[in-house]
């Protein structure tokens, strides 16, 4: 969704930064991708960019934990059961507004397998969201690795909107309609 996002976000003549994970994707015409590689990379690559930027739509299904210990060479096996410790990552959504200052229309995305409009709206208050894009990630017709998505969303005046399944660029291309009238309607 992220890159089917970009793309028509730069189509409709946006100057695009698509921070992005390794993907077998290819980087849509006019829009500039910064690689990273970990969550903690692309934490810093978004607070880098927060300047002077309108809108922030964050798509990327970002891991909540890591190996709190990383060995530098092959961990070797001993004993029959080994207890992996992972310590959280940074919330990148949640850290826009406080610590980064950010003041332009922000969006978030919501994957959920139960209580999707009650935990995407959760999320739109504790992360000071303009719009969530809320995905019910339990059904494996669409979203992750799909070619069709299926979303619901929710304004933070409290106004929600379904839209039907489609293929995903048609899906981003109606997605970005939405948010920017949305944005020119609140300034
Ligand atoms: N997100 C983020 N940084 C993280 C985790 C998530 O910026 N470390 C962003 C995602 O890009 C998405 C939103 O937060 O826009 C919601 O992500 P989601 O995985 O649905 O939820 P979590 O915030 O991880 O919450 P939970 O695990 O409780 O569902």
């Amino acid at each position: 969704m992220g890159y089917a996002l970009a793309r028509a976000a730069a189509v409709h003549g946006h100057e695009v930064i698509l921070v992005s994970g390794p993907v077998s994707l290819e980087v849509p015409k006019g829009v500039e991708r910064k690689a990273v590689v970990s969550a903690k990379e692309m934490y810093e690559a978004v607070e880098a960019h927060v300047d002077g930027l309108e809108m922030a739509i964050h798509s990327a299904a970002v891991a909540d934990y890591r190996p709190k210990e990383v060995h530098a060479q092959k961990f070797k096996k001993s004993a029959s059961e080994w207890t992996l410790t992972l310590e959280r990552t940074a919330d990148i959504l949640g850290s826009m507004r406080e610590p980064f200052g950010f003041r332009g229309y922000l969006v978030g995305f919501a994957a959920e397998t139960e209580n999707l409009l009650e935990n995407a709206r959760g999320k739109l208050e504790r992360k000071g969201c303009d719009l969530v894009i809320a995905n019910d990630v339990s059904r494996a017709d669409i979203g992750f690795d799909q070619r069709e998505n299926e979303v619901s969303l929710l304004f933070k005046d409290g106004r929600q909107q379904s839209l039907p399944k489609a293929g995903k660029q048609d899906l981003a291309d109606e997605l970005l309609s939405i948010i920017v009238a949305d944005k020119q309607f609140h300034e």
